[in-house]
């Protein structure tokens, strides 16, 4: 399965910070906010991934991740000329996409919680079609909208319903099998002018293969289109970074686990990191996965 990030977008709700920045390079406490949706990607598995931003941003991207190399994954980058959409990022990413079934998702969303890689793992294991995952909110008409009857069949999707049927909102990481490519060129813009992902989600919901797997209490996920919900997510991090001693989406660190490099790359990516606490905790995971004698798995590369 390939994966893209889309990471574009005016990020006009966060101005003056998004003013000479991309909205994804803001930090959520102590990391750049794309590590969260890049570490998602790879605790999934996915080792070839597109990033999409715009022109102005994407050497930005490319100076802090480089090819992937380095974390035992291939990084692109493409370039999204306006946001018109995030239905185009199938369009942009065509090639990258070939022939294979992708995972995309939003640069600016954070998801955390217990047995996530598992649940995704299993969405991609039995994907037909697209697999979307719902969160209870209580602001639906911000978002997509998911309804489900009693045994999870997927009933209906609305954009930013004025009156919502049910208060699960389509998150932005979806599944899709390679239709979506098909699906998405024929796309018409919405009334807001842009392909909306709501759009290839009915496509996929009125062929009866859509499929909304809720996320239950006790998992968080959060977007950060505002100043609010930027602070309030990197507050998230931290509580529960210093309350546990362990890192979120520490892409190093899930490198590292996932079996994509070895302690020893690890540990220099640690040590390029510096005197940061960051880098120290990268440092001693390392050191922890050397004495347990961890090597990295060079068959999936
Ligand atoms: O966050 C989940 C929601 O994302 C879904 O529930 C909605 O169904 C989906 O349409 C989308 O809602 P928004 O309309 O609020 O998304 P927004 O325009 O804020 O874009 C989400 C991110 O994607 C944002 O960081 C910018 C980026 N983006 C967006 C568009 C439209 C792009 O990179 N390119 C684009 O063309």
């Amino acid at each position: 399965m390939k994966g893209i990030v889309l990471a574009g977008g005016s990020g006009t709700r966060l101005r003056p910070l998004t003013g000479a920045l991309s909205k994804q390079l803001l930090p959520v406490y102590d990391k750049p906010m794309i590590y969260y949706p890049l570490s998602v990607l790879m605790l999934a598995g996915i080792r070839d991934i597109q990033i999409i931003s715009a022109k102005d941003h994407l050497e930005m991207f490319r100076a802090l991740l480089g090819d992937g190399s380095q974390l035992g994954i291939r990084l692109s980058y493409a370039q999204q000329e306006e946001p018109h959409g995030i239905a185009e990022a199938f369009l942009i990413g065509e090639e990258h996409i070939g022939d294979s079934p992708v995972a995309l998702i939003l640069g600016d969303n954070v998801f955390h919680g217990p047995g996530f890689s598992q649940l995704i793992a299993q969405a991609a294991a039995r994907l037909d079609g697209c697999e979307l995952f719902g969160y209870p909110v209580k602001d639906p008409q911000r978002y997509g909208v998911g309804e489900i009857d009693a045994d999870g069949s997927l009933l209906s999707l609305v954009e930013k319903p004025v009156k919502p049927r049910s208060n699960l909102a389509v998150t932005g990481l979806y599944l899709y099998d390679n239709d979506v490519v098909d699906i998405a060129r024929r796309l018409t813009p919405s009334a807001r002018g842009e392909l909306e992902i709501t759009d290839v989600n009915r496509v996929y919901l009125a062929q009866g293969r859509a499929r909304l797997n809720p996320l239950g209490r006790g998992f968080a996920w959060l977007d950060m289109g505002t100043h609010d919900s930027l602070l309030q997510a990197g507050q998230y991090v931290q509580l529960l970074e210093q309350r546990q001693g362990e890192r979120i989406a520490c892409v190093e660190e899930i490198a590292l686990r996932t079996g994509f490099i070895s302690p020893e790359q690890c540990f220099a990516l640690g040590s390029d990191l510096g005197a940061s606490s960051y880098g120290d905790y990268v440092r001693e995971i390392a050191r922890r996965a050397a004495a347990e004698g961890r090597t990295a798995d060079s068959s999936a590369a």
